[in-house]
C-alpha cells in the first residue's frame, strides 16, 4: 500500500442553535452570496447541505469553498444533531441576540465542544428592536465562551439574516479559521462519507451526502447502511449534475435502492454483488435484533 496522499480541503460548517434563532434564513443569505448561485439567480429552496464557492477575503482571484450543514432546531433531531457536530471542522452557535442563550443553545455547544470542532458564535437578529448582544456575549461567557473582545479565544460576529450586516465577516472569519486549521483529506481514494439527508423524490431515494475521504464519482457502487446502488446522478445545490465530488463536498446522490437514514456512514464497495451481500447481510441482522427486541 502506498502512503495517502494527503491535500487541502474545504471546511466543513455547521450551523446549530436554538428553534428559530435564524439558522435556515442565515443559510440562504450565505447560499446566495455564492459567485455561482449569484450568476444564476433563482428560487432558493431549502436543503440541509451545500457547498458554495466564493472569492478569498484576501486573495481575490482565488476561489475558496465552504461545506454547510443545517440542523433541525427540534429536540426530536438532537441525535441527529450529535451525528453532524461529529463530521463538522466548525460549529456555528447561533444566538439571537433578543432571546439570548436558550436551552438548545446550550445542547448545541455540548455537542460542538464533545466534536472538538472549532466554535465560533454568530449572534444574529442584531437588527431586532430588543437585540442585546453584549448580553449574548455575558451568558456565554459564563459558559466558558469568552469573546475576543475581553481577552477570550471565541470569535462572535454580530449579524442580521434579515439585513445582512456581518454576513461577509462572519464568512471571512470561517476562511480564516479554516486556514488555521489545515485541513487536509485524500482525495484519491474509494469515498466515504455520511448521509445528511435524505428523502424520496419521483426519480427515487435520493440522499444528500457529505463526501469526507476520497472522492466520490458517478457508476461508483455506494453502500449505505442496509441500501447499495451504483451512482446515478450526483447534483449540486445549483441543480447542476457532476461527475465527482472529492473530501467536503455536499452532493445529493442518486442511485441507492432505498432511503437511507440520516447520519448514517456510506462507502464505496468494489462490485454491486459484493454490496448486495452486505446490504442483505446487515438487512438480515437488523431483522433479527427487531425480533430480538420485540421478545423481550
Ligand atoms: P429551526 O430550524 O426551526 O430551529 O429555526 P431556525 O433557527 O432555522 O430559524 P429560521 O431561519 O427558521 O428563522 C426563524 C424566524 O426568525 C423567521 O421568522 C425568520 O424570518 C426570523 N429571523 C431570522 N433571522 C433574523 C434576523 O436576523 N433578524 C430578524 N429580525 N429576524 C430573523
Ligand atoms: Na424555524
Ligand atoms: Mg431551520
Amino acid at each position: 500500500d502506498k502512503p495517502e496522499q494527503l491535500k487541502p480541503r474545504a471546511p466543513v460548517v455547521t450551523i446549530m442553535g436554538h428553534v428559530d434563532h435564524g439558522k435556515t434564513t442565515l443559510l440562504d443569505v450565505i447560499r446566495k452570496s455564492d459567485v455561482v448561485a449569484g450568476e444564476a439567480g433563482g428560487i432558493t429552496q431549502h436543503i440541509g447541505a451545500y457547498t458554495i464557492s466564493f472569492p478569498h477575503p484576501e486573495r481575490k482571484n482565488e476561489l475558496q469553498q465552504i461545506t454547510f450543514l443545517d440542523t433541525p432546531g427540534h429536540a426530536a433531531f438532537s441525535a441527529m444533531r450529535a451525528r453532524g457536530a461529529n463530521v463538522t471542522d466548525i460549529v456555528v452557535l447561533v444566538v439571537a441576540a433578543n432571546d439570548g442563550v436558550m436551552p438548545q443553545t446550550l445542547e448545541a455547544l455540548s455537542h460542538a465542544q464533545a466534536a472538538k470542532a472549532e466554535i465560533m458564535v454568530a449572534v444574529n437578529k442584531v437588527d431586532h428592536p430588543n437585540a442585546n448582544p453584549m448580553r449574548v456575549r455575558q451568558q456565554l461567557q459564563e459558559k466558558g465562551l469568552v469573546c475576543e473582545e475581553w481577552g477570550g479565544k471565541t470569535l462572535f460576529v454580530d449579524v442580521s439574516a434579515i439585513t445582512k450586516q456581518g454576513v461577509d465577516k462572519l464568512l471571512e472569519a470561517i476562511l480564516l479559521q479554516a486556514e488555521i486549521m489545515e485541513l487536509k483529506a485524500n482525495p484519491d481514494r474509494r469515498a466515504k462519507g455520511n448521509v445528511i439527508e435524505s428523502g424520496l423524490e419521483p426519480g427515487g431515494p435520493t440522499a444528500t451526502v457529505l463526501v469526507r475521504k476520497g472522492t466520490l464519482h458517478l457508476g461508483d457502487v455506494v453502500i449505505c447502511g442496509p441500501f447499495y446502488g451504483k451512482v446515478r446522478a450526483l447534483i449540486n445545490e445549483e441543480n447542476k449534475r457532476l461527475k465527482e465530488a472529492g473530501p467536503s463536498v455536499a452532493v445529493k446522490l442518486l442511485g441507492l435502492n432505498g432511503v437511507p437514514e440520516a447520519g448514517l456512514e456510506f462507502t464505496v464497495e468494489e462490485n454491486e454483488k459484493e454490496a448486495r451481500d452486505i446490504a442483505e447481510k446487515r438487512t438480515m441482522e437488523a431483522r433479527a435484533m427487531g425480533q430480538e427486541a420485540r421478545a423481550k
